[in-house]
């Protein structure tokens, strides 16, 4: 793992630029009250990074609800928390970048480093919209192009070919522990931020620590 090697950089966006784990979580939450799951930390840290349905199959499975709905309900369900999901957000303005990561980006993108977004969630251009933010990007992986969500490693080898790099070119940045996972089986750099990530190769316990150099430091 070497820094002078890196030319871009692979952002998850739900808690790590935008502060909107938290209304994930919430929206979840409710959802987890309507099938009878109970709510609990380790649940809520194991939904980070997950897609859609497969945050739905986990929050079944954990309270042994998996086989008490048809796909059909499955969906409706997903809507529901989709619908709430895009209510809570809807309050989003550009302070809900969280801290640290306009000025991150703003010295990745003036330092010549390639910039894709590796965002599980389809609400990802809507996000980037309210926070201001959409340019820094050069492109989106689309989650509804992918065969596997995190952590399979698919998003984060698409990153690295929107930005025309090879997989060892480029950091991933997670705040998930599969977001991490898929990063490192996709050969990257993996830069975890928060305290009960695994494995990652540079750690932060928040976004406001994560700098270029701090990057570098950890790196060498
Ligand atoms: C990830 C979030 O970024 O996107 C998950 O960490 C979320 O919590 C997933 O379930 C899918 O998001 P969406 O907006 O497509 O439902
Ligand atoms: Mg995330």
């Amino acid at each position: 793992m070497s820094f002078s090697e890196l030319k871009g950089f692979a952002f998850d966006l739900d808690g790590v630029i935008a502060d909107t784990a938290r209304f994930h979580g919430q929206a979840w939450r409710q959802i987890a009250d309507k099938v009878g799951t109970e709510w609990t930390d380790e649940l809520a840290d194991g939904l980070k990074g997950m897609s859609r349905m497969d945050s739905l199959e986990l929050i079944l499975k954990s309270g042994n609800h998996e086989n008490e709905y048809t796909q059909e309900e499955k969906e409706a369900i997903a809507k529901e928390k989709n619908d709430n999901y895009l209510t809570l957000v809807q309050e989003l303005t550009p302070d809900d970048v969280l801290p640290g990561m306009r000025n991150l980006l703003e010295e990745l993108k003036s330092k010549g480093y390639h910039l894709a977004l590796a965002s599980a969630s389809k609400n990802s251009p809507k996000i980037l919209k309210y926070l201001e933010i959409s340019d820094y990007f050069e492109g989106i992986v689309d989650p509804a192009q992918l065969t596997h969500g995190k952590p399979d490693p698919e998003i984060y080898l698409e990153a690295a070919k929107i930005m025309n790099l090879a997989p060892e070119q480029v950091a991933g940045v997670e705040d998930a522990q599969v977001g991490v996972d898929a990063i490192n089986r996709a050969g990257e750099v993996s830069i975890g931020i928060g305290d009960y990530l695994k494995d990652a190769d540079v750690k932060f316990a928040n976004t406001a620590e994560v700098t270029l150099d701090a990057i570098k430091e950890q790196l060498s």
